[in-house]
Formats: structure tokens, C-alpha cells, sequence
């Protein structure tokens, strides 16, 4: 934590700066003159099984995770430094802070994987999907973008289609139920997935328009 998180780690002082940038390159400085051909970000990568696993598939790809639990932060930099893997960037903060700041379609993917249900319909207020948070996020995902959500809380599930469904934004690429049954190729399965499930987990995937 002292030693890899301030070299990772994105400021909040830093993030002010970055609405007039083009791309996210600037946030990878050490591969300015190469090419990251993409950029992903994990929003709630708990222990950053997930994260790491994209990163160490995607070299050519910049990621950025979010998560503001401390211990998953040390697991995420146990993993990073394991692997010497040298395109993640760590936002220690709410994602939403974050993703006011990312200047327009600079976003290839979005993950957010099993984020906590609060099933009480009093909490509701509380869960991440949004209206105006899935707004927020077609702001800063190219055309194109892949949006990729998990959730094993079937009332999630169904809060997510439907504040997804009723997005002009978004569209639901599943054709046929094995598209959401089972996880997408290049999964890898979360702690919350191996720990928690208490239900059967759908994968929701999304083209943003
Ligand atoms: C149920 S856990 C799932 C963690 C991980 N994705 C997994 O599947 O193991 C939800 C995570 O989302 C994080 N989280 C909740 N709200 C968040 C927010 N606004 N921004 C970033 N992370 C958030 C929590 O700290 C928690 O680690």
C-alpha cells in the first residue's frame, strides 16, 4: 500500500484535469509512445480477481479499477505486483466521481460485476444502476462500447433490464437464454461469484449505441 498505490493510484487533484483530454493515454504516461489500443473500467473490483485477470489477457489495453475497500486494494496490488502487470491504474474512490470527470467516448468497456444488491426496497435509492448513472456512463463509452454487468439478486436482474431497457443508449445483446446463463468467454470467476451465490447469476451484456 505505502509503496504501489501512490506509483497507481489516481488523485482527485489529477481527475480535474482531465475533461479536455482526448483519450486516456495521458493516464498510462510510461506508455506514451506505445499503443494501448483500448481502455476498460471496473467499477467495484472487490479483490480484483476480475481486473487482474483482463489485464494480464489485454496488455494492449489500459484499465482502470475503481474500488474504495481498502483490503480489496491491497489484493488488487498483491496481484499487480505478482504478475508485473503494468496497465492498471487504481481509482481508491466512489466510480461515479470518477467517470464526471472522463471526457467523452474514451471507454472501450465497462465491467460491473455482482455491485452490492441492497435488496430492502427502502435501500434501492442506494444501487449503482441508475437512470441518470447509466447516462453518465454512455457519456464517456465510444460508440460501440461493451457494457458488461453480473448479478446473482434476481431483483437486480430485473431492475437492471428494466433501467437498461428503457435507456436510448443501450442495447441488450442477448439472443437466445444461454447468452445470459452462462459467463461470457473470457470470464474469470469473481470472489463475490465463488463466495456468494445466492442465487443463479445472470450476465447482462450491452452495446452502447
Ligand atoms: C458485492 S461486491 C462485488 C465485488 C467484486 N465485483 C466481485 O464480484 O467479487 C460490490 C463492490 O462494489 C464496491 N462499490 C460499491 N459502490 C461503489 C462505487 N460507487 N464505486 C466503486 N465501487 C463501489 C464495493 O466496495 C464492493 O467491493
Amino acid at each position: 500500500m505505502d509503496g504501489l498505490l501512490p506509483q497507481l493510484e489516481i488523485g482527485i487533484e489529477e481527475l480535474k484535469k482531465w475533461r479536455n483530454e482526448e483519450s486516456l493515454h495521458f493516464l498510462f504516461p510510461q506508455f506514451l509512445n506505445s499503443s494501448f489500443s483500448q481502455f476498460f473500467l471496473e467499477i467495484g473490483f472487490g479483490g480484483g480477481e476480475h481486473l487482474a485477470h483482463q489485464a494480464a489477457l489485454h496488455p494492449d489495453t489500459g484499465l482502470i479499477g475503481c474500488e474504495p475497500y481498502i483490503n480489496g486494494i491491497g489484493d488488487l496490488l498483491k496481484k499487480i505486483e505478482a504478475q508485473s502487470l503494468a496497465n492498471i491504474r487504481i481509482f481508491p474512490h466512489d466510480a461515479r466521481l470518477l467517470i464526471e470527470q472522463l471526457p467523452d467516448a474514451c471507454l472501450d468497456k465497462v465491467f460491473i460485476l455482482y455491485p452490492d444488491p441492497w435488496p430492502k426496497a427502502r435501500h434501492h435509492k442506494r444501487r449503482l444502476i441508475s437512470t441518470a448513472f447509466l447516462s453518465a456512463l454512455a457519456r464517456v463509452m465510444k460508440q460501440g462500447a461493451a457494457l458488461q454487468l453480473a448479478t446473482d439478486d434476481a431483483g437486480y436482474c430485473a431492475w437492471m433490464l428494466e433501467h437498461l431497457l428503457a435507456h436510448p443508449d443501450f442495447t441488450w445483446t442477448a439472443q437466445q437464454s444461454t447468452d445470459w446463463l452462462n459467463p461470457p468467454p473470457d470470464w474469470i470467476p469473481t470472489r463475490y461469484e465463488q463466495k456468494a451465490l445466492a442465487g443463479r447469476p445472470s450476465y447482462l451484456h450491452y452495446i452502447r449505441l
